[in-house]
């Protein structure tokens, strides 16, 4: 049996889910006042997992909301779209009488249901004879969801991905859709942080601020850092403070790496974790993601490269054509050093994040940030 609570995937159940109290309760509260909420965040940071937190809360209320997640990473125009929600109305609904009814509503076409024999995840296909069934097909999907009898709150992820579709402005079709609704709700999400501003907070566009932005932070350090004791203990395993802090802090609290960390050190760890656990479990996953590396190595410049080591040894960059940065790691002009950071912050390798203070550079990818620390 896998006994071990340091999930590597979104959400599981409450108990192995670190905190996010204040921010549940807090996305519930608009929900339920009515607002529409854009989540977002740095990847792997846990807005996924948040969402699914909130489901999770909300089935165990009274409140009576029906809840639809659609990941639309992998869509890339409106037929993947439509079909991506439906796949996730049908989830829902479970009942085949309610699926019926749910496809006859949708018109003329006629959608035809399967099950995947591994995942047991619905899939619905649907053929348009023309233009016009497609854009009728997702408008019947919403008119269902406003007719339903519970309120509703759909949750579509990685919503930045609906920028990718060509020949259709379809921020500009949903938003025509989704404006009349009342029975529903919706949390987008995403963490293409300039992509999603663009399409809520730029006046020129139809979504313009039609949601409430929620930006989801780090998780706090001492509750974090709890959880990990507690979690160790329950299991059986002695960790202290000091060492469940090394670990978020090598991690730079930054979920998704933290997790693996714990993750590893709870794999090769006995009764008592003692340091040495703790560091072959660090030596570990930088060797096992070694290959990766020296592709992404290879998929930059040298130049590219370089700024990356250099922006790892300095663990935040601030100030990148600082002269004194720049001689430090001989990486010539300041002018030359902006134009590869913008590549490496296209490319996500490189994460971008502005405060009062200024805009601060880091390595996204926080075990290669370790790895280049390193070299
Ligand atoms: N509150 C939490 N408690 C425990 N683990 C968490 C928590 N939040 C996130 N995680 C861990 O971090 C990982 C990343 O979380 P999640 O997939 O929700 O992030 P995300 O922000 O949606 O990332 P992406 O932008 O790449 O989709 C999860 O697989 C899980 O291991
Ligand atoms: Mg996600």
């Amino acid at each position: 049996m896998n006994d071990n609570p340091f999930i590597l995937e979104p959400y599981k159940s409450k108990d192995l889910f670190c905190d996010r109290e204040k921010e549940t309760s807090e996305i519930i509260r608009y929900l339920e006042n009515g607002r529409n909420i854009t989540l977002v965040s740095p990847r792997r940071l846990g807005k996924t997992g948040l969402i699914y937190r909130i489901f999770d809360e909300l089935s165990d209320r009274k409140t009576g909301f029906d809840t639809f997640y659609t990941d639309i990473s992998s869509s890339q125009n409106i037929d993947d779209f439509v079909k991506l929600l439906s796949e996730s109305v049908v989830s829902t609904l479970k009942q085949k009488s309610r699926i019926s009814n749910f496809f006859k509503l949708l018109g003329g076409i006629r959608p035809i249901l399967s099950y995947d024999p591994l995942s047991g995840k619905p899939e619905v296909s649907i053929t348009y004879r023309n233009e016009d069934e497609r854009v009728f097909t997702l408008k019947s999907i919403f008119n269902y969801l406003e007719n339903n009898n519970r309120k509703v709150i759909v949750a579509i992820d990685e919503f930045q991905q609906i920028r990718q579709y060509h020949n259709i402005d379809m921020e500009a079709l949903l938003r025509t859709y989704i404006q009349p609704l009342h029975n529903v709700r919706f949390l987008f999400c995403g963490s293409k942080k300039h992509t999603m501003t663009d399409i809520f907070s730029n006046a020129k566009r139809p979504f313009y601020e039609s949601t409430t932005f929620y930006s989801l932070k780090k998780l706090d350090i001492d509750i974090y850092c709890n959880f990990i004791i507690r979690k160790f203990t329950e299991r059986g395993k002695l960790i202290n403070q000091e060492q469940a802090k090394d670990i978020i802090l090598w991690t730079k609290d930054h979920t998704f790496y933290t997790q693996a960390l714990c993750n590893e050190v709870f794999i090769r760890s006995g009764s008592t974790i003692h340091d040495k656990y703790i560091s072959e479990a660090k030596n570990v996953i930088l060797r096992l993601n070694e290959d990766r590396f020296l592709e992404i190595q290879r998929l930059v410049t040298p130049s590219q490269w370089n700024l990356m080591k250099a922006i790892a040894k300095e663990s935040t960059l601030k100030q990148p054509t600082a002269q004194a940065f720049l001689t430090k790691y001989g990486l010539g002009s300041g002018a030359g050093v902006l134009k590869n950071l913008k590549t490496l912050v296209e490319k996500e390798l490189v994460l971008e994040e502005n405060a009062l203070e200024g805009t601060a550079y880091s390595i996204y990818n926080i075990f290669l940030f370790r790895y280049l620390e390193k070299l």
